[in-house]
């Protein structure tokens, strides 16, 4: 388990708010290579050079 999953599953195992970075999927960083598209809890992908780098823990799946 990563940190980033291990700090997502204890926020809401203790369901206080958390706020994660994903910059490390990031690629072009400009919207061009589609690289950085991570799925949401609700359904679809966000980009994180364009809704992100820093995400709501409880709407993104890592
Ligand atoms: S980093 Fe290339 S589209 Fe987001």
């Amino acid at each position: 388990m990563t940190l980033l999953k291990a700090a997502q599953s204890l926020a809401k195992e203790k369901n206080i708010p958390c706020q994660i970075s994903l910059e490390e999927k990031m690629g072009c960083g400009l919207g061009v290579c589609l690289g950085c598209a991570v799925e949401v809890a609700d359904g679809g992908y966000e980009h994180v050079c364009k809704q992100g780098p820093v995400f709501d823990s409880n709407k993104v799946i890592i």
